[in-house]
């Protein structure tokens, strides 16, 4: 089965690139299930359940999330009746949504687990001990897995690829918004990505606008980001995963910029 995963998608610009180029790259890769992180999706703040519609009428299958999870209150309201919706698995138990879930399209089944790290970023339970329970939990029997690893460091990224080698059909960093350039099948046969990259402006910071960003390096002082209204680029990557063993057999990045995509 090929899954397609798509990085960070940010703001208004990462939804106009998804918009233009989703149905190109689906006719290009063929991918059974699509699978985005939506973390920055309303406005670079979290998610709404319009912006859920909306990338799920384009074609998005599931949706994982990260430290952004909860900017935009409305989430509170739909997240435990959505069940295309995976946010870290490790926030404290009793938290609203689901930290795993079993995705299927077009007749394929793909398990996700989406985790946080804790290097650089707020205290929360331990993403290794946390992915291992929902590993075991999920039975012995050859199964299509994904693992999107929300994390800022790349040492911690890379630690849990190989934490995950062989137990998971993929393993993808995201929350960086930059695609690094490490695609590998490790010998477990884990496809293994550092970071994903983004969906959004390639003339800002991180898809936010840098004249903001500058400010702040500069000044120190509190400053308000907002979403960057330039060119797009888009980062993902195209997994073929073998369903008889759950091992990866191909993985492929996709970078496009907008002014490199020719209209078909
Ligand atoms: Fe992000
Ligand atoms: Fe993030």
């Amino acid at each position: 089965m090929k899954v397609m995963f798509i990085g960070d998608i940010v703001g208004n610009t990462g939804r106009k690139a998804l918009k233009q180029l989703l149905p190109s790259l689906k006719q290009k890769h063929n991918p059974h299930i699509i699978i985005a992180n939506a973390e920055n999706a309303a406005g670079g703040r979290g998610v709404t359940a319009a912006i859920v519609k909306e990338f799920a009428d384009l074609g998005v299958h599931g949706f994982t999330m990260g430290n952004h999870t909860w900017d935009n209150k409305d989430i509170f309201e739909w997240i435990d009746d959505e069940k295309r919706m995976i946010r870290p698995a490790n926030f404290p138990p009793g938290t609203p949504g689901q930290g795993h879930a079993v995705i299927k399209a077009n007749g394929k089944e793909l398990v996700i687990v989406n985790v946080q790290g804790r290097t650089f970023l707020p205290a929360i339970d331990c993403p290794f001990r946390k992915t291992d329970e929902i590993l075991e939990s999920l039975g012995k029997k050859p199964r299509a897995i994904l693992v999107d690893f929300h994390a800022e460091a790349t040492s911690e990224k890379i630690a849990m690829g190989w934490h995950l080698d062989g137990r998971a059909s993929l393993v993808v960093g995201t929350h960086t918004h930059v695609q690094t350039n490490d695609d590998t099948i490790l010998p477990g046969g884990t496809a293994y990505l550092t970071d994903v990259g983004m969906v959004g402006s390639k003339e800002g910071v991180l898809g936010m606008e840098r004249e903001a960003v500058l400010r702040k390096f500069k000044t120190q002082l509190p400053v308000r980001f907002v979403v960057d209204e330039g060119k797009w680029q888009f980062h993902g990557l195209v997994v073929e995963i073998d369903e008889t063993t759950g091992k990866a057999v191909k993985l492929e990045k996709i970078r496009v910029r907008e002014d490199d995509w020719i209209m078909e």
